[in-house]
């Protein structure tokens, strides 16, 4: 066995995809082991949403090296593929700072890395692909053939069109870019073949979906919804990332009709003032958040919403920020992710002056402040409620397993570590802030009918 180590960084579709390069590199020979060390393959597959991303691959290519070195001193060889939205970003800069890289590959074309694997071996050259052609990629990847566990990703749609003046990921990922509805049934069905009971289906904008069915009808999302929501032993349905903007009257009513889909939803709004709303190009307006969450509120009363934010985008006035504030402590999210913003060389909002980091970091402090408040508040709001729960993983604790609850909360529950990859119901016990405590609804002792009724 050739031993094959992925790092992955950023969002759940480089998750999926480091998942597909595996399945890709297994019939070469190459196994998946925990650590770089001693690896004849490592992929780094990175993410360019944060700052200095480029500049810690670059560390950590350096970190590598060095164990490249090492492999080779002992007779061995090391490759090296820096893959993702940095390899998209830098192409061939990356060779050029870091000859030790064997192999810079863009997130569209991981299908040739076998091709690029061998032209390596060859040669003495290193080698880029980094082309754009996005049919490809889904057509031309292998059947799936490592294990998933109970959850898994799908990717239905890559790319976005939406071009939000602070966002690289038009940039790295390429324009919108929708699967056919058969495929991803076709590989829902193999993953629930292979163990797989939730399925979370990803995308840039995911809620842009929008493919040619071989039915000759035209796809949202919704209908996908449906569709995969009649596989049988496929028990939960989840979604993300979603635009406000793309979020249809189809969308929302598919909440209230289908029980597999779970009651959460990740619904960036980014700001809460429209002057800032505008600037970052997020064409819509805070009244149309507020107008959206009430209606997939009526929908499906026991939703729950998380979202992102930015705090400290250019131009932000004490003001803007209070109204963001004000969209949080209206709106009560479960759960959110907040940042500051940071200037993404190539965007329209780079070159705008920045706002100084101590604004920055009081304003992120206080909003996240109240976001962990409302998480909390949440979480304590479980406490006595049975929810069903599929569990993942082992616990820290002897014979505990960890699963998630249709909220994504991760739930400890003692005993049920012959569980794992099922869902049983189970009674929050207790809740913390990031995590809940639940019971075995089986393991409750029961009180029987006849003697309630005496
Ligand atoms: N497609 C998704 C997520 C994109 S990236 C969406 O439309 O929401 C994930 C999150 O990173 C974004 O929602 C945003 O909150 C944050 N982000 C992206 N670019 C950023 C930047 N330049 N500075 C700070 N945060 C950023
Ligand atoms: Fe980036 Fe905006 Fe597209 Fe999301 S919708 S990926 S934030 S450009
Ligand atoms: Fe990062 Fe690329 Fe995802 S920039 S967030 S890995 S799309």
């Amino acid at each position: 066995m050739r031993k094959l180590f992925i790092k992955t960084y950023g969002c759940q579709m480089n998750v999926y995809d480091s998942g597909r390069m595996a399945d890709l590199l297994a019939p070469l020979g190459y196994g998946m082991v925990a650590s770089p060390e001693d690896a004849d393959m490592v992929i780094l597959n990175t993410c360019h949403i944060r700052e200095k991303a480029a500049e810690k691959v670059y560390s950590e290519l350096g970190r590598l090296r060095a164990l490249k070195d090492a492999k080779a001193a002992a007779g061995g060889k090391m490759l090296i593929a820096v893959a993702g939205c940095v390899a998209q970003a830098e192409g061939a800069q990356i060779v050029a700072r870091q000859p030790a890289v064997d192999m810079v590959v863009g997130p569209q074309s991981y299908h040739r890395l076998p091709e690029m694997i061998a032209r390596v071996t060859r040669g003495s050259e290193a080698v880029l692909e980094t082309e754009f052609p996005v049919e490809e990629k889904f057509d031309l990847l292998p059947e799936e053939n490592i294990s998933r566990g109970a959850s898994a990703f799908l990717t239905v749609q890559e790319g976005c069109d939406k071009f939000c003046t602070f966002c690289v990921v038009p940039y790295t990922r390429g324009a919108e870019f929708s699967r056919p509805p058969e495929d991803i049934e076709k590989e829902a069905r193999r993953l629930v073949q292979s163990g797989v009971r939730e399925v979370t289906l990803l995308g840039q904008n995911v809620n842009a979906y929008r493919a040619d069915g071989r039915d000759g009808k035209v796809w949202g999302l919704a209908q996908l919804i449906r569709r995969l929501a009649e596989i049988r032993g496929l028990d939960r349905l989840r979604y993300t990332t979603s635009h406000p903007r793309d979020m249809d009257d189809e969308l929302i009513a598919v909440h209230g009709e289908i029980e597999k889909l779970m009651p959460y939803l990740h619904l960036p709004v980014q700001s809460g003032s429209d002057r800032v709303l505008a600037a970052m190009n997020r064409q819509h307006s805070r009244e149309d958040y507020f107008q959206l969450v009430e209606r997939i509120r009526a929908t499906r009363k026991d939703i729950a919403l998380s979202s992102d934010f930015i705090v400290g985008f250019p131009g932000e006035t004490d003001k803007d920020f209070e109204d963001t504030m004000d969209l949080v402590r209206r709106v009560v999210f479960a759960g959110a992710y907040s940042f500051k913003y940071s200037p993404r060389p190539g965007t329209p909002a780079s070159t705008e002056r920045q706002l100084p980091e101590d604004i920055k970091n009081e304003r992120l402090q206080a909003l996240q402040a109240i976001l962990f408040e409302q998480q909390s508040a949440f979480n304590k709001s479980c406490e006595g409620k049975a929810f069903s729960i599929l569990f993942e993983k082992p616990g820290r604790k002897e014979a505990q397993a960890v699963g998630r609850s249709p909220y994504l909360q991760p739930v400890h529950v003692d005993g049920a570590l012959p569980l794992i990859g099922k869902l049983r119901e189970v009674r929050i016990a207790a809740a913390l802030p990031n995590s809940l405590k639940g019971v075995l609804v089986e393991a409750e002792p029961r009180v029987r009918a006849e003697e309630l009724a005496r």
